[in-house]
């Protein structure tokens, strides 16, 4: 079985004062000690460490949004994942689709990336998803294989991490549509995806990679979709820019 983790993507949202209210709301629940889930929060790469600052010795995880594939050296503007993880970040999100559309992000890179991140400690939350056009050619399958075969890190190193790996699930045309997929057609994807984890991971490896779905998750399709086989929880933008919405969410693990 593989553990429970809610995960909000901040995107470029927020400003100090914003995460210091999202945070401190986060923390005045009074449902923590039920809580099983791994709770994250992925602010903006300049709020990390003030983000983690607030919530250290708390139940709150802090991720950054994407790490370069190097920990150091001459990539102007670019996010070191040996310095997240020295500014308090535990998690890091790679090959999110707005990184694939906007940087021109291939499977190639993104790999390394996850690769970086789990040398600098970090647990990589590792993204896949069809567009539109790949879902309406009946290619989504084929796809997200794809990406998991070409840039799922090397995990053969029995020091590589893999017990920290994430994988989410999001399909590019549910992100920030409000369109969600149907609880079958996540129940279709993360069937497969869990099938091609044991056989590249082994079954014990396999069967506990958390599979997170993202895409519009909300309050009023939490229940529906974390209930599904082999969703292990979500990956949220918009709703978790609002603390009762991502509670909500959270509590939907419960
Ligand atoms: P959304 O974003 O919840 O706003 O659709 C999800 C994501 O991009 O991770």
């Amino acid at each position: 079985m593989a553990r429970k983790v809610i995960a909000g993507n901040w995107k470029m949202n927020g400003d100090r004062s914003f995460a210091q209210d999202l945070v401190k709301s986060l923390l005045s629940r009074p449902e923590w000690g039920d809580l099983k889930a791994e709770v994250v929060v992925c602010p903006p790469a300049l709020l990390v460490s003030s983000v983690a600052e607030q919530t250290a010795g708390t139940p709150i995880h802090v991720g950054g949004q994407d790490c370069h594939q190097n920990a150091r050296g001459a990539h102007t503007g670019d996010q070191s994942p040996e310095l997240l993880a020295d500014l308090g970040a535990s998690h890091v999100i790679v090959g999110h689709s707005e990184r694939r559309q906007d940087h021109g992000e291939t499977d190639n890179q993104i790999r390394s990336k996850a690769e970086a991140a789990l040398r600098a400690g970090l647990t990589p939350i590792f993204c896949i998803g069809e567009t539109e056009q790949e879902r309406s050619d009946g290619q989504t399958l084929a796809v997200v294989e794809k990406q998991i075969r070409d840039g799922l890190p090397d995990l053969s190193a029995a020091d590589s991490g893999a017990d920290r790996l994430i994988v989410a699930y999001e399909p590019v045309w549910a992100i920030g549509t409000g369109k969600t997929a149907t609880a079958s057609d996540v129940a279709e994807v993360h069937a497969a995806l869990r099938r091609l984890l044991i056989e590249l991971l082994g079954e014990q490896g396999g069967q506990t990679v958390p599979l997170l779905y993202g895409g519009s998750v909300k309050p009023d399709n939490a229940d529906e979709l974390l209930s599904v086989d082999d969703v292990d929880g979500a990956l949220i933008g918009g709703a978790s820019l609002k603390a009762d919405d991502f509670w909500a969410i959270a509590l939907a693990t419960l």
